[in-house]
């Protein structure tokens, strides 16, 4: 697809940004926030339904902040869409808002249709119709960025890369409806008009990261000397990124990307999930040695693997690099060392608030394995140390 190029000094000159963020509260849409208001001019409305997935705490420090503002609103609320995009009028909406755990699409895939795609088009449709009513000069600045997922492209074998124009593929139904969203979005490019951007970024991790996702699970609970669920043989390999990384390459595809394009966005990074959680253990094995001095691999369980299981994701970022001249920040060591820190210092606050509100809705399976849930202690042990 063809797009017209915004040059970042053009942007906007002048005037204070608009940001119209859905599902800020979640994990990568607070780190987007963060960034934001740490980089005037941005005015942002956060719009979001406070999941089990997300917190009031994490954005607890920008409250009495002038550039902020935040409505609990589900994006399913067309109504209350139409009200909130006439009073607060964005020049720019980034789409975050989704269910996004596999396991749970695996359980029940009704809530992932409803928010990802039903949502999404919901979203459009009051996006649409705000649009059309903008002046010729605010339509040149008006942006919907979506923000997607590689897990549309379904897997790769043990070689290749997922490039911008690799086909949708998804395999999950997590991954099935992100891809929906995705076509929706750019049905209504091609349809209505509406300037949009959609980025596929890989795995993340770091910072207020709901503890149900492979690395921060693992994390609270080695430092819990609980068992580490490992799905399978441990050996599928994703691409991971820190957070702060992925929502700076959106900054600035915010700010020059074109318009009716899609960008790749991951930090060339890939690790089986063995290794990582080996890696946790070693790291928290030197902060906090176990009480009975053994190693905390020796928690890591096998289980049951995750039905149709993707084995390896990658990114080819030379999109991302090249046309914003775009690179990580963090390895993954470095990242992962900032992570663990932060979660040992958020253990009796954020965590445990997120979890205690989380608890009444949803049963932990992985962080209160049975002994009927493993099926080996050792399998593959050998193989990746
Ligand atoms: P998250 O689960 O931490 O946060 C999602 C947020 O969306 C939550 O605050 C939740 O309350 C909100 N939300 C869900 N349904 C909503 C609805 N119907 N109306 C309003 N708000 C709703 O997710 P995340 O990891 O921050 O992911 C954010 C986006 O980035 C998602 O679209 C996801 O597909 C995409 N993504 C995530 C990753 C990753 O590794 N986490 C990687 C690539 C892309
Ligand atoms: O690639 C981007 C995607 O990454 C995002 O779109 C999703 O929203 C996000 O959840 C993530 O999906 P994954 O399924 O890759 O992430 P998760 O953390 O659930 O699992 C990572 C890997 O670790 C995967 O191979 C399954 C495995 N795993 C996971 C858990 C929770 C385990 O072995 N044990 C576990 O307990």
């Amino acid at each position: 697809m063809l797009g017209r190029r915004i040059e970042s000094s053009s942007y906007c000159k002048g005037k204070q940004l608009k940001l119209l963020i859905t599902g800020g509260a979640g994990f990568i849409g607070s780190s987007m926030i963060r960034q934001c208001l740490a980089r005037m001019p941005y005015h942002i409305l956060n719009i979001d339904k406070l999941t089990y997935a997300s917190s009031s705490k994490s954005l607890k420090e920008f409250e009495s902040n002038l550039n902020y503002q935040f409505s609990c609103t589900d994006i399913n609320d067309q109504r209350s869409l139409r009200t909130l995009f006439t009073n607060f009028k964005p020049t720019v909406v980034v789409h975050f808002a989704a269910e996004t755990h596999v396991d749970r699409s695996i359980t029940r895939a009704s809530d992932f249709v409803q928010s990802n795609i039903v949502g999404t088009f919901s979203l459009l449709e009051t996006a649409s119709a705000y649009f059309s009513d903008l002046s010729a000069e605010e339509k040149q600045h008006f942006r919907f960025l979506h923000i997607s997922t590689d897990e549309v492209y379904g897997d790769l074998g043990s070689d290749g890369y997922f490039l911008e124009t690799s086909p949708l593929a998804p395999n999950s139904p997590y991954s099935a409806t992100k891809a929906s969203s995705d076509l929706l979005v750019n049905a209504w490019y091609r349809t209505y008009g509406l300037p949009i951007i959609i980025t596929h970024c890989s795995n993340n991790y770091g910072p207020y990261q709901f503890p149900e996702k492979l690395i921060p699970l693992m994390i609270l609970n080695a430092l819990e000397n609980k068992a580490l669920p490992v799905y399978g043989k441990g050996l599928n390999i994703r691409d991971w990124i820190y957070v702060e990384d992925h929502t700076n390459a959106l900054l600035r595809i915010l700010e020059r990307g074109r318009i009716g394009q899609t960008y790749n966005i991951g930090a060339n990074s890939e690790h089986s999930n063995l290794e990582i959680v080996y890696n946790i253990c070693d790291l928290i094995d030197s902060l906090v040695p176990h009480p009975e001095q053994i190693s905390r691999r020796s928690l890591v369980k096998f289980v049951q693997d995750r039905p149709g299981h993707d084995f390896r994701y990658a990114i080819d970022n030379t999109k991302v690099r090249t046309e914003f001249d775009w690179q990580p920040n963090e390895s993954f060591s470095s990242g992962l060392a900032k992570t663990i820190k932060w979660y040992m210092e958020n253990a009796d606050g954020w965590c445990r608030h997120i979890l205690d509100q989380s608890q009444s809705k949803t049963i932990f399976k992985n962080r209160e394995m049975k002994d009927s849930d493993v099926y080996s202690n050792e399998h593959s042990h050998e193989q990746t140390q």
